[in-house]
C-alpha cells in the first residue's frame, strides 16, 4: 500500500507561463482538502538546493489566478543537472519532510523530476511552457495566452504594413518549436511562415513569393519567422535589397510570455494543477499529467520524454494554402 503522504512540495521551474499561477493554486487547495500541508519551492530547483522553501495556506494563492507569470519564481540551475545537486535536493526534501513534489515546467523539468523520484521523492509534472512543444500532450500551460498575444500584436503590425503597403518580418517566440508561429500564420492569415522544424534557409524562393504576391496585387506581406530561424532584421534588409519592396522587422519577443492568462489556460492549468497534487496524495510518482486526444490523463516521466512530436504537415500545408 502506498506510504501516506503528508506534506508536498510545489515548484515553477524553466521559462514561465501564463496559467503557471492558476496550476500553482490548484495544487495547494486541491492537497490542503485532502488533508495534505504544502510547501512552496522558490525559483525551481535553484531555489529547492538553496532551501528556498516557504509553507503555504489556501490564502497564499488567494488572488493569483488571472496573473501572469508565477509568484513562486522560476529559475534554470545547471547544479542540479548533475547526481550531486540530484542527491542534494533528495536529502533537502527529505530534512523538510517533503514526501512530494508537482514540477511545474517543461521537458528539461521533467528530466529533473525524473532524476528526484529515482531518489526515492515522489513526482508529478504538470506541462508548462508557452512553446507546445511537450510530446506527450496536446495543450501545454500558457501556450493559448501567448499565442493570442502574439495574434493581437501581429494584427496590429499588419494595419500599418498595408497602410504602408510594406512587407513586415514577425518574429515569434520558439527556439526548437513552430507552432506559435504556425497557429498565428493561420490566425492573422500571413503569406508566408518560417518554422524551425521546415525551412530550409532558402530565401531565395521566399523573395520569389513576395515578388509573384506583389504581382498578384497584395497591398502588404506578413511573413511570420519563429525566433528558432531568427536573424529576422537582417532578413528584412535583403529581402527590401532584392525586391524594393519596403520592408520592416518586428520581434515581439518577452511581451508573448507574460499577462493575464486566457479562460483556457487558467481552466486547463487549474485542472492539471489539481489532478498532480491528486496523484501525489494517492501515492503515485514518475508522472505527468497530459492532455491527450481530448482527456486529461497521465503518463510514466521516462516514456513521456521518448515521444515524439512534429508539425502536422497539413496543418502546415493548410497555411500555406491559404495564403495564395
Ligand atoms: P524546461 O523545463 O522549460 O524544458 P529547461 O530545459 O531550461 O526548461 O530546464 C529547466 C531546469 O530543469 C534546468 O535548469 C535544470 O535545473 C533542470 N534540468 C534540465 N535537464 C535536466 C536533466 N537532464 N537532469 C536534471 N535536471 C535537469
Ligand atoms: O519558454 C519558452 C521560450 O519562450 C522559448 O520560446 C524561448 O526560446 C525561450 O523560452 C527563451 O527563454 P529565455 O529568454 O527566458 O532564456
Amino acid at each position: 500500500m502506498a506510504k501516506q503522504v503528508k506534506t508536498i512540495g510545489v515548484l515553477t521551474s524553466g521559462g514561465d507561463a501564463p496559467g503557471m499561477n492558476a496550476a500553482i493554486r490548484a495544487v495547494v487547495r486541491t492537497a490542503i482538502a485532502n488533508g495534505v500541508k504544502v510547501k512552496g519551492i522558490m525559483r525551481g530547483y535553484a531555489g529547492l538546493l538553496q532551501e528556498e522553501i516557504i509553507d503555504m495556506e489556501s490564502t497564499s494563492v488567494s488572488n493569483i489566478i488571472f496573473r501572469g507569470g508565477t509568484i513562486l519564481y522560476t529559475a534554470r540551475c545547471q547544479e542540479f543537472t548533475t547526481p550531486e545537486g540530484q542527491q542534494a535536493g533528495a536529502e533537502i526534501c527529505r530534512k523538510h519532510g517533503i514526501d512530494g513534489i508537482v514540477v511545474i515546467g517543461g521537458d528539461g523539468s521533467f528530466r529533473g523530476a525524473g532524476k528526484l523520484a529515482a531518489l526515492g521523492v515522489n513526482t508529478i509534472g504538470v506541462p508548462g511552457t508557452i512553446d507546445l512543444d511537450i510530446a506527450c500532450t496536446d495543450y501545454t500551460i500558457g501556450f493559448d495566452t501567448a499565442v493570442n498575444t502574439a495574434m493581437e500584436a501581429i494584427d496590429r503590425v499588419r494595419d500599418t504594413s498595408t497602410s504602408h503597403e510594406r512587407c513586415s518580418i514577425i518574429e515569434v517566440m520558439g527556439r526548437n518549436a513552430g507552432y506559435i508561429a504556425l497557429w498565428c500564420g493561420i490566425a492573422n492569415g500571413a503569406e508566408d511562415v518560417l518554422l524551425p522544424e521546415r525551412y530550409d534557409g532558402d530565401e531565395q524562393q521566399l523573395i520569389n513569393r513576395i515578388i509573384a504576391n506583389r504581382k498578384r496585387g497584395k497591398k502588404h506581406n506578413i511573413i511570420i519567422n519563429a525566433e528558432g530561424i531568427g536573424h529576422s532584421t537582417s532578413m528584412a534588409r535583403r529581402i527590401e535589397a532584392a525586391t524594393g519592396v519596403e520592408t520592416r522587422a518586428t520581434i515581439l519577443g518577452h511581451m508573448q510570455r507574460g499577462g493575464t492568462p486566457t479562460c483556457k489556460d487558467r481552466v486547463y492549468a487549474s485542472i492539471m494543477g489539481a489532478k498532480a497534487a491528486q496523484l501525489l496524495c494517492d501515492g503515485a510518482s514518475n508522472r505527468v499529467v497530459a492532455y491527450k486526444n481530448g482527456q486529461y490523463t497521465d503518463f510514466d516521466i521516462q516514456e513521456a520524454l521518448q515521444m515524439k512530436k512534429d508539425i502536422q504537415e497539413d496543418q502546415f500545408e493548410i497555411a500555406r494554402i491559404l495564403a495564395l
